[in-house]
């Protein structure tokens, strides 16, 4: 396995590179906007190919990399289903399973810093974004926090893993790199309460100042989506209610990007069909979609909330495929006009 923890220092926060082979598929756990480059750099020089960038949650106090790294990588971008984060293109929730090729890990939802807070486990290790610190715990006095849900968390779910379990946190402002979960257990001063009651008067106690980024990272953070309008702008979007039109003619291919697990859970347009996002460079390029639209089929992809499937249009009208269109807003924007799924 190829395993990065990489630190941003204004921030003191934590990004993580996984892969499980050189010259495979990688992702990256709360990449923050600064270091972008480096990142882009670190993967060029051990060969891998980022498909998936990840937030454990909103952060407050840095931008994130997730923007950019869609931008420059066209990678899929995934927080938890309570993000109201515009630049997420797969929301996960928890029991789900996160995974790229060779690496797969466990969706724990664990809100109690934000109500959108998440921690991935793999294998010997959890990242546990803000939620579990080193020897501390993620504050809980803004952004949605509730320091019960937290002592939930905590102790009804992360402080559950076998005791080995090694802990990833997303920041840490000590210089400490990694923990565990019975060292956490053992010695992390705010787990030494008896109750969600005491928990919570521990964290209410705490008057702690605003992160100095927060009134620029939170809005930035936000609103990091631009592709949907600009291939809107191009003529290139279908709203969900006119798409509802073009189902079932015989000179449209409807194809589904999403990922068998969503597929599952939300269902699917009848009649589309799957072409999953991380392998579409090689569909259009020889693949499928490229026989598709040599036979003079109009494309029309669709995703979840319609990012990868704008970044998909773009990708086909860059390969010449003239015809290929999107529906905007993806399978959340069909539900709510009434499409039919099965
Ligand atoms: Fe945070």
């Amino acid at each position: 396995m190829i395993f990065r923890q990489l630190f941003e220092p204004v921030s003191c926060t934590y990004s993580y590179l996984i892969a499980s082979r050189r010259g495979g598929e990688a992702m990256i756990l709360d990449p923050v906007l600064e270091k972008v480059d480096r990142y882009l750099q670190l993967m060029r020089e051990l060969d891998l190919r980022l498909v998936k960038a990840v937030d454990t949650h909103l952060h407050a106090d840095h931008i994130t990399g997730l923007g950019a790294l869609r931008d420059r990588t066209h990678c899929i971008t995934v927080m938890g289903e309570q993000s109201g984060v515009d630049v997420v293109s797969m929301r996960v929730a928890d029991g789900d399973r996160l995974q790229i090729e060779g690496v797969s890990m466990d969706v724990i939802y664990t809100p109690g810093h934000t109500d959108d807070s998440y921690s991935f486990h793999m294998q010997d290790r959890v990242f546990t974004g803000d939620t579990l610190m080193i020897r501390g715990t993620g504050r809980t006095d803004f952004q949605n926090g509730d320091p019960r849900a937290q002592y939930e968390s905590l102790f009804g779910r992360l402080l559950r893993l076998p005791d080995e379990t090694l802990v990833y946190p997303a920041h840490d402002y000590k210089g400490d790199t990694v923990s565990t979960i019975g060292e956490e257990k053992a010695f992390n001063p705010r787990l030494q309460v008896k109750s969600a009651d005491e928990y919570a008067a521990l964290m209410n106690s705490l008057n702690l100042p605003n992160p100095k980024m927060m009134d620029v990272a939170v809005p930035a953070n936000m609103r990091q989506g631009l592709h949907q309008a600009e291939v809107a702008r191009r003529g290139w979007a279908f709203s969900a209610r006119n798409a509802q039109e073009l189902v079932g003619r015989p000179d449209v291919a409807l194809i589904d990007l999403r990922e068998t697990c969503e597929r599952e859970r939300h269902g699917v347009i009848p009649g589309s069909l799957h072409a999953p996002y991380p392998d579409l460079q090689a569909s259009i390029g020889g693949g499928l979609l490229h026989e598709l639209a040599g036979t003079g089929k109009r494309l029309l992809f669709y995703c979840a909330f319609g990012e990868r499937s704008a970044m998909a249009v773009q990708a086909a009208q860059d390969a010449g495929i003239t015809t290929a269109r999107h529906i905007e807003g993806g399978m959340a924007a069909w539900k709510k006009a009434g499409g039919t799924t099965r």
